[in-house]
């Protein structure tokens, strides 16, 4: 680690969206990790949030879950004056590039206006030179996609495609705004995609392992060649904790395993690893891979070059991706309550809507 880089000591840490998919996971493990600090958990609830995602830390005793919006700014802020924040982590925002194109001004208001309330309220309650800290997560899709060659760097210019990569976009900006003219002291960081325990099946990992358990058609978009950049949620949770922490103000950090995939490479390797898990004959699920009508603007590769977050604070992923895999699709194997509550109608709806199946 950087020996002049300033250190940031949370006390009461507000965790935005901390009943999401990798809100929970940090939560899982910060809770237990500094038992002296308090954290405040404000989420809305929206169909991709859970209580059962926060259960595990729900009754320690330095855990606090409010049910409420992060653009509202009465009730914002009155849990600054409440709690007396010294930090935040803004987890909380519409995630799903499919919904945004069906409905994109819902990502207007939680992703860029939510994040303006949350601002706003940090400025006008952080007027002192305390030790505070806004961490602002985000996603390397802000940079739009990239050919076949090159990875994004902290340097790459902003490009984002859609409703979702564009809403983040304006998020950031906000950000570093805020940094510029009031001098807010901020992190923020842009992840890969995260894969892991408890993520919404409406994302490609969880929608394939449910499938093919199920034995329903697995949706490829397009010819299945487009590549992600697979991150575990486990190792982003120690990179945000890591960043939270030693993280130089003002600093960007790009977070990512380096592990790139096609989807029909990973999507294959999800199927044999359920079939496996299930002790059935190889290439039973395969046979349910269906390509289906491309995403619109679908962007066909991303890919992070983390040396930052390796060089300046001494992280490193601790899964490689086969393993985290496996850890992943047994984690799913192992929890049909979780996949049942989450699968509700409105999920149903949400998937016949999507797919037509
Ligand atoms: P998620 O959709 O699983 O969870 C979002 C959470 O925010 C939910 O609990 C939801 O109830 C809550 N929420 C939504 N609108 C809200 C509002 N108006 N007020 C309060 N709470 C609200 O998302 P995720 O995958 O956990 O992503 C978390 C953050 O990480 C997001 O900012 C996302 O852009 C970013 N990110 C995600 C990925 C990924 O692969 N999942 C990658 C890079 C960055
Ligand atoms: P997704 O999990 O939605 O993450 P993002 O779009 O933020 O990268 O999708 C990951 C990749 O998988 C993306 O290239 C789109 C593709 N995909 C499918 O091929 N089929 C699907 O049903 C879904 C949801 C995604």
């Amino acid at each position: 680690m950087n020996s002049s880089t300033p250190e940031h000591h949370p006390t009461r840490v507000l965790v935005t969206g901390g009943a999401g998919f990798i809100g929970a996971n940090f939560l899982q493990h910060m809770v237990p990790a500094y038992p002296d600090v308090a954290f405040v958990t404000l989420d809305a609830l929206t169909y991709a949030g859970h209580r059962r995602n926060i259960a595990p830390v729900a009754e320690a005793d330095n855990f606090t879950f409010v049910e409420g919006d992060i653009a509202d700014a009465a009730l914002v802020g009155r849990l600054f004056d409440e709690h007396a924040f010294t930090t935040v982590v803004h987890f909380a925002a519409e995630s799903h590039v499919d919904r945004s194109i069906q409905d994109p001004l819902a990502f207007v208001r939680t992703n860029v206006v939510g994040t303006a309330t949350l601002l706003e309220a940090a400025r006008t309650a952080w007027r002192d030179d305390g030790d505070y800290r806004f961490h602002h997560i985000s996603t390397d899709e802000v940079f739009g996609e990239l050919g076949a060659e090159g990875t994004f760097t902290e340097a790459t210019p902003y490009a984002p495609r859609s409703p979702y990569a564009a809403s983040k976009a304006g998020s950031d900006h906000l950000v570093r705004a805020y940094g510029h003219t009031y001098g807010l002291p901020f992190t923020l960081s842009n992840t890969s995609n995260n894969y892991g325990p408890y993520q919404h099946p409406e994302k490609l990992i969880p929608l394939v392992i449910l499938r093919a358990l199920r034995e329903q058609p697995i949706p490829v978009y397009g010819d299945g060649q487009n590549v992600r950049d697979w991150l575990h949620v486990q190792d982003h949770a120690l990179a945000l904790d890591c960043i939270l922490r030693h993280g130089r103000t003002g600093q960007t950090y790009l977070v990512s395993a380096e592990v790139e995939r096609t989807n029909l490479h990973l999507v294959e390797t999800l199927t044999d690893l359920v079939d496996a898990a299930l002790d059935r004959p190889a290439g039973t699920a395969r046979q349910h891979i269906t390509f289906v009508t491309d995403r619109p603007g679908h962007d066909f590769r991303y890919a992070v070059d983390a040396s930052r977050v390796r060089d300046e604070l001494s992280w490193r992923p601790q899964y490689d991706l086969p393993a985290g895999l496996e850890q992943t699709v047994r984690w799913y194997l192992d929890h049909p309550d979780w996949l049942e509550a989450i699968t509700d109608e409105d999920y149903a709806a949400y998937i016949d809507a999507q797919y037509g199946t």
